[in-house]
């Protein structure tokens, strides 16, 4: 690693080990002005993180050293720095406005406006009550996690249900309560040969046959790059777009179909806008004020010097509890490697572990973990000042326990009887929206995605591919006919035992 890593390591392991947020704060009665930070809808208080002047400046010379704000460029002028697959980054194309000299702007374009057109004519059909978003990650997560997240700008009258999993238990459960001349499925992949979508796809398909179904055209359509995967299933109606989507960066293209048919035209260019504003900032802000890199910079300090290895995310609002989930995959998915970007062997630790559930559901399951585990877990709150109903009591009490939550962590309390001990100096990030909107989602999940990039960057990995998920799916497929045929040979003794176990019991 180069200098400014090994400032970092002799301050860390000089000084800021044994950083107290309690003195921090004693010493500076200015901390938390100084340590929060807005961005575009969304606001941070950092001030109750293991910070200071000296780390943050040593961050900023590790970013420059990590050639960072270079690498970011490269992704916004469209150059292949995902060099594993060949592939430009754009996802943030998705949502920048039509440039009139850019080609894959107007494509864009013009494919947005046929899918909102699309979206406003099933929201207008009353025959279509139901729409079954058939995909899995990038093409489930997004889309479920923004319809919930959005449910106050929902059109009344539909039913949306995801099916992601190949366990058919999911699929059945939601076709029983369906009649096909009431329900749309959308079959979303990238690809259109992802084996869980396209046996959930064939499924669905099937039983609209079988139920007198038959205007294939009108109840099913794709969202692919692969239109003519999605033509080889008998599905016509199909919104492409392009290779230079990473799945979990889809939810701005054609894969947003369910939260446009959800929240409309208007809402969904919104969402949009939100997340250019947030592109933006990342662009242009400088890197004192520019939150995704100060996120992002911070979560390379605590993973790599103070050795955290997870982070877990408590969304107060519960419109947000598939937040977790969707960032699971954004930050494992990207950053979970163990190579550099020449795919050499990496010398330190990269993605930490995300994970979470709502606040404050959370408190009354795992926060004692958070409050009197041996491990120190940086907690993430994200609160919305303004609720989506009127039950002020409720907003209140929920505000409260998001703000008591992050001073226990921070304060503790100290008491000689070892149980009641509360340690504290634990840190958090309190995220705030003004509200819960498309404009604010877009700009926190942009947020999210930049704040991946800049900590990727630094370990100078390719947070686009994601090799890792190859082997399992190679492997299913040759022991999926064995589960048929009881074939073990050359298996090892325990997948062999294991696979012998489950037929018996079929
Ligand atoms: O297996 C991992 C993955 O490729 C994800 O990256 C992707 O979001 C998901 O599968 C679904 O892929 P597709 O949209 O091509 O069906």
């Amino acid at each position: 690693m180069g200098r400014a890593w090994h400032e970092l390591q002799g301050y860390y392991d000089g000084v800021a080990h044994g950083f107290d947020l309690r003195t921090a704060f004693a010493q500076d009665p200015q901390r938390f002005d100084n340590f929060s930070l807005q961005a575009p809808h969304v606001f941070a208080d950092l001030s109750k993180n293991l910070l200071d002047n000296v780390t943050t400046a040593l961050l900023a010379a590790l970013c420059a050293e990590r050639g960072v704000e270079a690498r970011r460029d490269a992704m916004f002028a469209g150059e292949p720095i995902n060099h594993t697959e060949g592939r430009a980054v754009k996802h943030w194309l998705l949502r920048s406005p039509r440039h009139a000299g850019n080609p894959d702007s107007l494509a864009v374009h013009d494919t947005l406006d046929a899918m909102l057109a699309y979206a406003e004519q099933v929201r207008a059909d009353p025959a279509i009550t139901d729409i079954v978003n058939i995909g899995i990650g990038g093409s489930d997560l997004g889309p479920q996690m923004a319809v919930l997240a959005l449910e106050a700008f929902r059109l009344p009258g539909k039913r949306f249900h995801f099916v992601s999993n190949v366990d058919g238990h999911e699929i059945d459960a939601v076709l029983q309560g369906l009649q096909p001349q009431n329900t749309l499925f959308l079959i979303a992949s990238k690809t259109f040969t992802t084996l869980e979508t396209m046996t959930n796809a064939r499924t669905a398909n099937r039983w609209f046959v079988q139920n007198g179904g038959d205007d294939i055209a009108r109840h099913f359509a794709a969202l692919t790059t692969n239109v003519q995967g999605a033509a080889e299933l008998g599905i016509t109606t199909t919104f492409g777009f392009w290779d230079w989507v990473g799945g979990r960066y889809s939810m701005w293209s054609a894969i947003g179909l369910p939260v446009a048919i959800a929240i409309g035209e208007h809402n969904f260019r919104e969402l949009l806008a939100g997340a250019h504003d947030m592109d933006r900032h990342f662009r242009e802000a400088p890197l004192a004020s520019n939150l995704p890199m100060q996120l992002g910079l911070l979560d390379v300090w605590y993973r790599n010097f103070h050795r955290f290895a997870s982070r877990s995310i408590a969304p107060y609002h519960s419109a947000l509890k598939r937040l977790p989930a969707y960032l699971q995959q954004l930050e494992m998915e990207s950053n979970g490697k163990g190579v550099d970007s020449d795919g050499k062997p990496l010398a330190f630790d990269t993605s930490p572990v995300v994970w979470g559930e709502p606040g404050t559901n959370g408190q009354h399951a795992y926060f004692q973990m958070l409050h009197q585990g041996p491990e120190r877990i940086p907690v993430e709150l994200i609160a919305v000042r303004k609720p989506a109903h009127d039950l002020a009591q409720h907003h209140e009490l929920l505000l409260a326990n998001a703000l008591a939550q992050a001073q226990a962590l921070m304060q503790g309390k100290p008491d000689a009887d070892g149980h009641r001990n509360f340690t504290g100096n634990r840190p958090s990030t309190f995220l705030l929206l003004d509200e819960l909107t498309p404009r604010s989602l877009g700009a926190l999940i942009a947020l999210y995605e930049h704040r991946v990039f800049t900590s990727g960057a630094v370990w100078g990995i390719n947070s686009f591919d994601q090799w890792g998920v190859e082997l399992g799916k190679v492997l299913a497929q040759d022991i999926a006919p064995r589960l048929a045929s009881g074939d073990t040979t050359g298996l090892d003794s325990s997948t062999a035992g294991l696979l012998s176990k489950l037929r018996r019991s079929s």
